[in-house]
């Protein structure tokens, strides 16, 4: 898909793009579905008069897609400013609108940074966070939550597909505990929307975190999946936007996108097409020695996802390799690919700070294609045995 760029010398050099757990690169198709919005339907969805009503019914109508995607009603729709936002309009706002039940929190180990943070805040408000421990795959057992609820729990938090690790998490398994309990489940879908089955008519979960810019659409724009009855607050105060949940004139050419994005990658055969390219570069990168796989195999990872850890060097280093030769790859979440910390989510799943600081994750998309696998499967056993012969940390 990525065309041979010219490189300053006259040579050229392929681009290959492994980083989509980052972020992905916008569809044409929905580039073009985006772009009246931009220029002749600029108007502002609270307005009355023509302008303003187009601009609403493109929103309605992209609510109603969104929302058939999940098998959700349209009204339980909020578009947001992406999965950060919406992560955190969910969990602080259900914590303090049920403070009344109890001030106990549950989430994973391994969510998001933006669920982590969201947490440390609320424990200086005085909220109690429980951190479940994954097994080596990275999954929450069932029976761990289930041990873990108490009667002051309000809300459990499980991100659906991990970032890092690629795994997904029994959604349903989960939800009905809560339910049972009469406990708010929320997920954070970013990484597993449209690439593995969300229905909330078959798994109970009370709020869903989605974004755009994951699934080939604008960055800037999410929702927050809000099943009716759920008792929740409005989190961001301003005007009536949103049913009068989520204030701030609406990004209209960014929701329009957003659904598009999402019609598209409902379709079946790119799962199909990801997963095969995964196994397939999962495979060879596994014949170089001392490699393991992080995260499980098979259907019950993220069809686009694949991390390794290198023995005895450091996957940043790795990665600058990689980039030298047109490939971007990444060591963790982009969010924390700046800090030198081993990953948190590498470490809850058992991994070694040196085996964490050796790993490197590969993430598909729709658009990779074959012969850029195989190109990365050429070059990478190369990278790692040069690394390796200057690595005080090799030993044969
Ligand atoms: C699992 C997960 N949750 C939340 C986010 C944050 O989403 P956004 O970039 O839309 O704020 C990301 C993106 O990095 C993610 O991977």
């Amino acid at each position: 898909m990525h065309d041979t760029i010219k490189k300053g010398d006259g040579g050229k050099m392929k681009k290959v793009y492994l980083d989509n757990g980052a972020t992905t690169m916008i569809d044409p198709r929905v580039i073009k579905k985006m772009t009246p919005y931009f220029s002749d339907k600029y108007g502002n969805a609270s307005s009355t008069h023509s302008f303003g009503r187009d601009a609403k019914q493109a929103i309605e109508e992209a609510r109603a897609a969104i929302a058939k995607t999940i098998n959700a009603k349209p009204d339980e729709i909020i578009f947001t400013s992406g999965g950060t936002e919406s992560n955190n309009f969910a969990i602080k706002s259900i914590a303090f609108t049920n403070k009344d039940k109890g001030n106990h929190i549950i989430v994973s180990k391994t969510e998001h940074k933006c669920i982590m943070n969201a947490c440390k805040w609320l424990e200086k408000q005085g909220f109690k966070i429980t951190y479940l421990k994954v097994d080596k795959e990275g999954f929450v057992n069932p029976d761990d939550l289930e041990k873990a609820i108490t009667k002051t729990t309000t809300i459990v938090s499980v991100l659906h597909g991990n970032n890092e690790t690629g795994t997904i998490n029994d959604i349903k398994k989960l939800a009905e505990i809560c339910k049972k309990h009469n406990i708010y489940f929320h997920t954070d879908a970013c990484q597993s929307y449209t690439k593995t089955d969300i229905n909330v008519k078959k798994q109970p979960v009370d709020l869903i975190t989605l974004n755009a810019h994951k699934i080939h659409g604008p960055k800037g724009v999410g929702a927050l999946y809000i099943r009716k009855g759920t008792k929740i607050d409005i989190w961001q105060h301003g005007g009536a936007h949103e049913f009068d949940m989520r204030a701030g004139t609406e990004n209209i050419h960014g929701i329009v996108g957003f659904a598009e994005a999402a019609k598209i990658a409902m379709n079946k055969k790119y799962i199909k097409h990801m997963s095969r390219l995964r196994d397939m570069l999962i495979e060879g990168i596994l014949k170089i020695p001392k490699v393991k796989l992080n995260g499980p195999k098979g259907n019950k990872r993220l069809c686009n996802n694949a991390n390794f850890s290198f023995k005895g060097i450091e996957g940043e280093a790795i990665g600058g390799y990689l980039d030298t030769k047109g490939i971007a790859s990444s060591t963790g979440s982009a969010c924390s690919a700046k800090t030198l910390e081993s990953s948190y989510v590498l470490m809850a799943i058992g991994l070694s700070h040196q085996d964490a600081n050796g790993s490197l994750r590969l993430t598909l998309s729709r658009f990779t294609t074959e012969e850029e696998i195989e190109y990365t499967l050429k070059v990478l056993p190369g990278i790692v045995n040069s690394l390796r012969r200057i690595s005080p940390l090799w030993e044969e």
